[in-house]
């Protein structure tokens, strides 16, 4: 699929709050800092003019973030879905009355979306998994959304350790290695695979 242009649509900031329209929505979700801006900004081809905010101050964003994507599919047909940007999780500076905020605000979305195709979950290539990445993939199976594992700022990882890294997180996750696809948005690797995996969601719900 192929990214035409994108507009922002609106921000839910209280849990209920209505959504910005009806289209198909692909959320993505991850710890703060996990490089979530950088890779919507990547995936979206707006690296020059960034739409999602690189923020300076991590897990400030406490607010779901709409975006309307129009894209041409590999068919050619023409086709628009939300990306929709969920807070950053797992700050640990961030107050607790915001932490606590958090919570009601994700659930109330991702447990309420009739328009939700799937989730792009992100993990850092560096690292396993956090506990708080755990939970979130636990209560993603929970709800049962079609779930895309991706691993985050592969070009910080040496060559030689690229493999272990995808697997190990792979077998942490319980998923198969090839379900998860390396990203970085500093060089554009994975790109065009993560596109076809969103194609691959969207084009679900329409058969
Ligand atoms: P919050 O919204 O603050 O929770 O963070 P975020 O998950 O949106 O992360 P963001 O995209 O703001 O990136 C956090 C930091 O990691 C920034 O300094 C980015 O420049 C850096 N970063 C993000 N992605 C990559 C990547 O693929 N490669 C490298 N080298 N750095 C990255
Ligand atoms: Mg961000």
């Amino acid at each position: 699929m192929r990214i035409k242009d994108v507009e922002f649509a609106g921000a839910v900031a209280k849990p209920g709050g209505p959504v910005p329209g009806e289209l198909p929505e692909v959320a993505f979700s991850g710890r703060s800092n996990v490089g979530k801006s950088s890779l919507i900004n990547r995936l979206l081809g707006r690296t020059r003019t960034p739409i999602a905010r690189v923020s300076q101050t991590p897990g400030k964003t406490q607010e779901i973030n709409f975006y309307r994507v129009r894209t041409a599919l590999e068919s050619g047909r023409e086709a628009a879905f939300f990306l929709v940007d969920l807070p950053g999780y797992g700050y640990a500076k961030v107050p607790l009355v915001v932490r606590g905020a958090w919570r009601p605000l994700i659930e109330s979305y991702l447990g309420g979306s009739e328009q939700l195709r799937g989730i792009v979950q992100l993990i850092d290539a560096r690292h396993d998994p956090t506990n708080d990445d755990l939970r979130m993939i636990e209560y993603l199976a929970e709800t049962g959304h079609p779930t895309v594992i991706v691993l985050t700022k592969m070009d910080k990882l040496k060559p030689s350790e690229r493999k272990a890294r995808v697997a190990r997180t792979s077998e942490l996750l319980g998923v198969d290695s090839d379900q998860v696809i390396p990203f970085s948005s500093k060089t554009g690797e994975g790109r065009e695979v993560l596109l076809e995996s969103l194609e691959a969601l969207l084009e679900e719900e329409t058969r």
